[in-house]
């Protein structure tokens, strides 16, 4: 028999919560969500990210624009936003008289990998909170306009956004790929492939066609084959190279 496991079960009972009590998130609260963030594992030790919490009413209005508009951005009690950081690392170097070699993608990763186990370390403590929330990649909609609203150096870059409060709303869960779809054995096993998505294609239509809010007729093949045939966010070559990452 499977043993209690309530770090199991606040990962599994994920979804993404856009509607929120009035409930304010306690201080301490906040700053244990902060303290888990900082205790995820972080590629060479360089802590390649800064978290940055959105009180200011007014930055809070900019932000829901610029992100979307997405209205739970300014009506979340909590806002944060999870941002690749190399800026420090660029002081060090400058202090020690070294090169800050940037030149190659491998930073860009190593910062938004970084940022993103600290966004997902912190989700999940808000989670074990009964708080309940949703990441914001809206962030990136229009990245000048974040960097220059919430003064981002150069040498970083926005990642995620991320809402949080107490939940007002408690929706189903989305269904995933079966784990065959996603979990394979000593490479890449194309042929369990087609299997996964036959299946999923009849599981995530009926999930689609009878959830509660926003129902469409649309399995999730259909959606990701639309998604993908347009360029995503293709502004963020050039800002990220004017941040200082050439992306060689
Ligand atoms: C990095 C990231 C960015 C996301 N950006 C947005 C967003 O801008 N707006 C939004 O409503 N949901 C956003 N989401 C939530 C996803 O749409 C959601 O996680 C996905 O549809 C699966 O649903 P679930 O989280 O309820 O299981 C984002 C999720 C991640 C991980």
């Amino acid at each position: 028999m499977e043993h209690k496991n309530e770090t199991k079960a606040v990962i599994q009972n994920h979804r993404s919560i856009r509607k929120f009590t009035d409930d304010a998130v306690p201080d301490e609260i906040l700053k244990n969500i902060m303290t888990s963030a900082q205790w995820a594992p972080t590629s060479h030790n360089v802590q390649a990210y800064t978290i940055i919490s959105i009180t200011d009413p007014d930055l809070r209005s900019s932000l829901e624009e610029v992100c979307g508009p997405q209205w739970y951005v300014g009506a979340a009690p909590v806002f944060l936003v999870f941002v690749a950081d190399f800026h420090k690392h660029a002081m060090i170097s400058e202090e020690y008289g070294t090169p800050f070699e940037m030149e190659e993608t491998e930073n860009v990763l190593v910062g938004a990998v970084d940022a993103a186990l600290a966004a997902q370390n912190a989700f999940i403590t808000a989670k074990s909170y009964g708080l309940g929330g949703v990441m914001i990649g809206g962030i990136r909609n229009h990245p000048q306009d974040v960097g220059q609203l919430l003064n981002l150096p150069l040498w970083t870059f926005p990642v995620m956004g991320m809402c949080l409060g107490y939940p007002d709303d408690h929706p189903g869960q989305k269904p995933r790929l079966p784990l065959s779809g996603i979990w394979h054995e000593n490479g890449y096993q194309n042929e369990r492939v087609q299997e996964a998505l036959t299946e999923y294609e009849k599981t995530s239509l009926t999930y689609y066609q009878n959830r509660s809010s926003n129902p469409k007729a649309q399995s999730w093949s259909e959606q990701m084959a639309s998604y993908l045939s347009q360029a995503r966010r293709p502004q963020l070559t050039t800002y990220l190279k004017n941040q200082g990452f050439t992306l060689k």
